[in-house]
């Protein structure tokens, strides 16, 4: 609860400081020439009542009279053209500053963005497996894209908007006050009325966006969901069944999005019913002093409080849209933080040791994925095995095989016990150098967009073409690879979509070899390939890495019973550890799933 407080007290905006590193002075740069744009287009009126009265009207004491001399007063035309050219270049300036105020914010607005997802992507990579499942993939890609996206166009909007609207607001009404300050009170008793009125509708606005966003969330999960799974979707043939589910999700978020847009386009009207009816106030008073009361109200003074009028009314609905996509980047801002905010459970710990040697230890180690002691996926495992030990791992689906094995790289934290590695827990390494000492071939791992070198040098950078070829022996990937016309420069599509599943399982253990570990884990790593080469990958791993302590899990018994020990894993207890031989003698676990798949082998028609 403490926590939870105190993150509240935290202000929102705690992560957008530094974010703005290295684009501190575009922002400056966009404020000076955002600034600089509205003063100059607040003079434009005030020239514009220089011509009339002093141009047109002839008055005597029209607005700036003294800074013309009398001769260019006296020239009627070559006032006219002067002020009118004064007018232009004033205009044009503006333009200009307008022009550079909206580049400078553009490119302060995109450097912040990728500042914030270059730190968002730098934080994820840091993620345990734990972190990564407390989000999901797809919300830390939605937040990444969709959520940084928002907070780049609202900050651009912000840096744009946020220098012009108050300063013009202020200016404009300055200026009607300088002018005529009975009449400038009309827009003074307006412009609260029209603040309040816009309070109002984001008030009622808030929650929609709110609504609005979360229907975007799913709708990008929809679509993340579907295009990553396309192939099983077709599989499946669930395409209509998706797209009509699709559908649903996108009328939700037009739902949703028209609820929220309504109130956008209210504004409009609003504001020009407000603008038109301050003018008209302000041109029939102001008319009514010219013509019968004689009170020294100018003609084109009266043209410039209506056009300071149009200025005050349009910035401040400029101020209102900017809060509301402030409203709706707050959300997005939440998500961003949430993210940073994590805390990365699994850090490095305090020795600079690294991977002696491939001993493993688990020493009454419970887990659970939820932290709950009521719920434990692994429970009081006493496991220990020996430095360039072949130990097998076998049991049921879901009995935790892959679990166990996901302690010993730290993917996970245990919740009592401890697991060692080379004598030290694995609590204490560096992950790096803990990590560099065990490689593993995961269940579900994926190959990456590269050639098949590239995807091979993940695991040592620095491998020479000599290692590689060696690794590949061993896993039985050389034969394919060598098939391939461009051979080790193969080109591989994302999660090597251009390869068999087998050959797949193959690259991906040629990969963990090259890393030379001292502990390697084969988590089901050969699902895929046929009994002949899987015994030869075997056989293979036996011969020429004898000294690396193989951990091996596999479905089939036929590809661990040769290993020097094998434990049995029952609903996420060590049901019994032993050689083939002993556990065929006393485990009836072992000795019904041998029994099981050897009759299936012989009868492989046979109902079971
Ligand atoms: N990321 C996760 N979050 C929550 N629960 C999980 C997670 N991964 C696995 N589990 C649960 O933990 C239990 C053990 O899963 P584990 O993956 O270790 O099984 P396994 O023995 O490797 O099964 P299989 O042979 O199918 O690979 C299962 O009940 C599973 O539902
Ligand atoms: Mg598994």
């Amino acid at each position: 609860m403490r926590i939870i407080e105190e993150q509240k007290k935290k202000s929102i905006f705690r992560y957008l400081g530094i974010n703005f590193k290295g684009y501190g002075l575009w922002t400056a740069l966009a404020a000076f020439f955002g600034c600089a744009e509205v003063m100059l287009e607040v003079l434009i009126p005030m020239l514009m009542s220089v011509i009339v009265d002093g141009g047109l009207y002839r008055e005597e004491d029209f607005m700036l009279r003294e800074f013309f001399p009398q001769a260019l007063i006296d020239d009627r035309n070559r006032f006219v053209i002067t002020v009118g050219l004064i007018m232009v270049i004033v205009a044009i300036l503006s333009m200009m500053c307008g022009l550079l105020a909206a580049r400078f914010s553009a490119v302060a607005s995109q450097g912040f963005a990728k500042n914030l997802r270059f730190s968002l992507f730098e934080k994820i990579q840091s993620f345990s497996f734990a972190n990564i499942d407390h989000f999901s993939t797809p919300s830390l890609i939605t937040r990444a894209t969709t959520d940084v996206n928002t907070m780049r166009m609202t900050m651009q909007q912000f840096l744009r908007t946020l220098m012009r609207s108050p300063i013009m607001m202020v200016m404009a009404t300055v200026m009607a006050f300088a002018i005529a300050p009975h009449l400038a009170l009309v827009f003074l008793i307006c412009i609260p009325f029209l603040a309040v009125l816009l309070v109002i509708l984001m008030k009622i606005g808030q929650p929609r966006f709110k609504r609005m966003l979360r229907k975007m969330d799913s709708m990008n999960k929809a679509v993340q969901e579907n295009l990553v799974s396309s192939r099983v979707v077709k599989a499946y043939v669930r395409g209509d069944y998706e797209s009509e589910r699709f559908r649903e999700t996108a009328e939700d978020l037009r739902d949703a999005q028209i609820s929220s847009s309504k109130l956008f386009t209210l504004t409009g009207p609003i504001q020009m019913m407000i603008m038109w009816g301050c003018t008209l106030i302000i041109l029939f008073l102001g008319g009514q002093e010219i013509i019968f009361e004689k009170t020294g109200l100018l003609t084109g003074e009266l043209v410039s409080m209506v056009s300071y009028t149009t200025q005050a009314v349009s910035s401040l609905t400029m101020l209102s849209w900017l809060v509301m996509s402030m409203s709706r980047a707050q959300a997005s801002l939440v998500r961003i933080n949430e993210v940073l905010d994590e805390t990365v459970d699994i850090a490095d710990g305090p020795s600079d040791e690294t991977v002696a040697d491939g001993s493993v230890d688990f020493e009454d180690v419970c887990f659970s994925y939820t932290g709950d002691p009521e719920k434990l996926a692994l429970s009081h495992i006493d496991l220990h095995i020996k430095s360039g030990e072949t130990m097998g791992v076998i049991g049921g689906t879901g009995e935790g095989k892959s679990t166990l094995v996901n302690l010993i790289p730290r993917f996970y934290d245990a919740l009592s016990g401890s697991v060692k590695v080379g004598g030290i827990d694995v609590r204490d390494y560096k992950l790096e150098k803990l990590r560099d000492g065990v490689s593993m071939v995961l269940q579900n791992g994926s190959l990456f967009s590269g050639t098949i070198a590239q995807n091979l040098r993940w695991g040592d950078p620095n491998a020479t073409m000599e290692q590689m070829k060696e690794a590949c022996y061993i896993a039985c990937a050389d034969e394919f690879i060598d098939k391939f016309p461009e051979g080790y420069e193969t080109m591989l599509e994302q999660d090597g979509a251009n390869l068999s599943g087998g050959q797949r399982q193959r690259l991906r253990i040629a990969r963990a070899i090259v890393k030379h570990p001292k502990i390697l884990i084969l988590d089901d790593s050969t699902s895929a390939c046929d009994m002949t080469t899987d015994e030869h990958i075997r056989r293979a791993l036996h011969n020429s890495i004898p000294g690396t302590t193989k951990i091996i899990i596999a479905q089939r018994i036929a590809s661990i019973m040769t290993c020097d020990r094998i434990a049995v894993l029952d609903e996420g207890k060590l049901s019994d550890v032993g050689t083939h031989e002993e556990l065929m003698a006393r485990s009836t676990i072992y000795r019904d799933v041998y029994e099981s798949q050897m009759r299936e082998e012989e009868n492989p028609h046979a109902e079971s």
